[in-house]
């Protein structure tokens, strides 16, 4: 058996350890002496407290909290199926390998899974980032599919690995994106086969780019000496909806689908983006696009913020290289107060760095939009262990870089302006009710230590909990560059710790979880929050269940458990129907047979509602 199929992507990277180089020695002193003055007070838990919100629950209190929510929240499962709270419902929306057309119906085999001629015309596997539109009347899902599991794809006897060109073609379809009408049915929400809508966009879609570093050298390629025309996007994990109605799909791992047939050194771009060697799943060796000794280029255009426009299915998908290169987990779009366009992304890594792109131009209702995801600035956070922080901007002068290196290499951009590093950025949410934006830090095996000294915001060594982080930029105005923060969670195991690693106090036996991941906000204001973590239910994580869905109150940071998927799942994605009244979950890589109980288990997205017909609000 091939070990690299077995791992997460995770695991995957750790091998690579693409980690960013401390490399400002001013700043490593400076933490070093905060470092100092903050692990004094946060050794005694009850010190630590000065990090959350005022408004953060004592214990007592956060058992009471079954009152603050329009449900009742639910216990932990370590079982096969979905939960959700007494009158709600759900049922599976569309799954792993359903047509989007009737000629790909009945094209799923459930021990076999989809033939390569139908695999353009299905829904792709593992299900992630989502958002639905109204278009003419019409809800309108693009949806996306993260990556492939080839231990399943493909036939038993390839042990998860492609033999031939054909193989890596069946896998490449199974990612990207999927654009699908649904519409409300005899028994709930279905999706519309056949719409003119619905459209399949995979590793083969063509796109272009735009933003300065478009048609740059360094996007050339054998194919596109131009440096414009970028074929496909890929490990597309969560998502982002701008103002105008389109789909923004981030680019996340893109770094293990690259791999050299020849023995080369990487570069030091290819190393801080985890680039070289045998790539994850062999398309180097049947697919020259994927080998970078050949195509040392190819890499530079993936890892982008790609905008679809779900209401034109022959519309050209756009890689925005304004907002930089890295491994996108959302993209999060909001105002500054004087119009400009803010969008709000994290860098899902062991200690890299959340961003912001504010546009040049602003943005009014139903006025043009062109170069407001084009022209502007990109920054990264810099979080003071003050609970003060800054926006410091990615400029040539700042960064001694040029303006398309600073957006092809953000990550060594951020570097060299002092971006603190944190526990893996993943969703961030921009709470729609005030101006305070949150960012779920999944968890960090390896903070600790001089390579990543802990910080104020990333508090913990060997952080397996995770935490999320809010911040309220000054002024209520997401244009400005400073702001103030706190840590609105920190997930942990009171029933194993009872100091940091026990958790914050909004942190209970009744609604405890690990690994924050998916984020966002209902029209009621409250945070949605999904994980993507450990489901062992044994030792540090005993009693925590299958992955899930909680819902926490952003005011009070009460928080309670919502939905508890199936063993081996994460939940991830989130949005709603128009009427409120469905929320639409991710649910990827189940394990067992989930859903149907036989054959092979099948990511899919759920539809819940409630059965007395009201809106699905926290
Ligand atoms: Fe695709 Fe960071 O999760
Ligand atoms: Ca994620
Ligand atoms: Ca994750």
């Amino acid at each position: 058996m091939n070990k690299r199929i077995d791992m997460s992507w995770d695991e995957f990277d750790e091998m690579r350890d693409p980690r960013p180089a401390e490399n400002d020695f001013d700043r490593v002193v400076e933490r070093a002496i905060s470092r100092r003055g903050f692990l004094g007070g946060v050794l005694a838990f009850g010190s630590a407290s000065a990090l959350f919100g005022t408004t953060t629950l004592t214990p007592t209190a956060a058992k009471a909290q079954a009152q603050g929510f329009s449900f009742a929240p639910i216990p932990t499962f370590t079982d096969a199926t979905i939960h959700v709270p007494e009158g709600f419902e759900w049922k599976p929306l569309v799954r792993w390998g359903d047509a989007l057309w009737s000629e790909a119906e009945g094209a799923f085999n459930a021990e076999t899974g989809v033939a390569l001629d139908m695999s353009d015309k299905v829904f792709g596997e593992n299900t992630d980032g989502m958002e639905l539109f109204e278009v003419e009347g019409r809800e309108i899902i693009a949806v996306n599919s993260e990556y492939v599991n080839p231990g399943i794809n493909l036939p038993a006897a390839s042990e998860g690995i492609p033999a031939n060109a054909d193989e890596v073609m069946l896998l490449k379809n199974m990612q990207g994106v999927t654009v699908m009408e649904v519409a409300m049915g005899t028994n709930g929400y279905e999706v519309v086969v056949d719409s003119p809508y619905n459209r399949r966009i995979t590793h083969e879609t063509q796109m272009t780019m735009d933003g300065p570093a478009a048609g740059h050298d360094l996007m050339k390629t054998n194919a596109d000496a131009e440096g414009m025309s970028p074929k496909g996007t890929m490990n597309n994990c969560g998502s982002g909806k701008t103002l105008w109605g389109t789909y923004l799909t981030c680019e996340e791992n893109f770094n293990g689908y690259f791999g050299a047939t020849e023995a080369r050194e990487p570069t030091e771009g290819e190393a801080r983006y985890g680039i070289g060697g045998e790539s994850n799943y062999s398309y180097e060796k049947f697919d020259v696009r994927y080998d970078i000794s050949k195509e040392p280029n190819e890499p530079h255009r993936h890892g982008w913020i790609t905008e679809i426009d779900p209401a034109n299915p022959d519309s050209v998908p756009v890689k925005h290289t304004a907002l930089g290169r890295f491994k996108h987990e959302n993209a999060e779009m909001t105002l500054a107060a004087d119009g400009r366009v803010v969008v709000y992304m994290g860098d899902d890594e062991r200690g890299e760095f959340i961003y912001r792109y504010v546009s040049n131009g602003t943005y009014t209702e139903g006025g043009p939009t062109e170069g407001l995801l084009s022209d502007g600035q990109l920054y990264v956070a810099v979080f003071n262990d003050d609970q003060t922080g800054e926006w410091r901007a990615l400029t040539p002068e700042a960064t001694g870089m040029t303006l398309e290196e600073t957006l092809v290499f953000s990550r060594m951009a951020g570097s060299a302006v002092g971006a603190t590093t944190m526990d893996r950025p993943e969703w961030i949410a921009v709470n729609p009710m005030k101006a305070e934006a949150y960012c779920a830090l999944t968890n960090n095996s390896k903070r600790g230590g001089d390579a990543m000294p802990v910080n104020a915001a990333n508090p913990r060594e060997t952080n397996d909990y995770g935490q999320i982080v809010r911040w309220m930029p000054e002024g209520d105005d997401h244009g400005a560059d400073a702001f103030t923060w706190d840590l609105y969670v920190m997930a942990g195991n009171p029933t194993v710790y009872d100091n940091v690693y026990g958790g914050s106090e909004n942190i209970t036996d009744g609604n405890m979880f690990n690994s924050p991941d998916g984020m966002a906000f209902d029209q009621n204001g409250m945070l949605w929050i999904q994980t993507d973590g450990d489901d062992s239910n044994e030792g540090d994580f005993a009693g925590q269940g299958n992955n899930q869905m909680l819902v926490g109150n952003p005011e009070t940071g009460e928080i309670a458990r919502f939905l508890s998927a199936p063993k081996g799942a994460e939940v991830t994605g989130l949005c709603w129907s128009l009427d409120g009244k469905t929320a639409f979950v991710g649910i990827q890589h189940p394990g067992g047979s989930w859903p149907e109980g036989n054959g092979l288990p099948r990511s899919s997205v759920i539809a819940v509602w409630r059965t007395d017909g009201n809106v699905v609000v926290g």
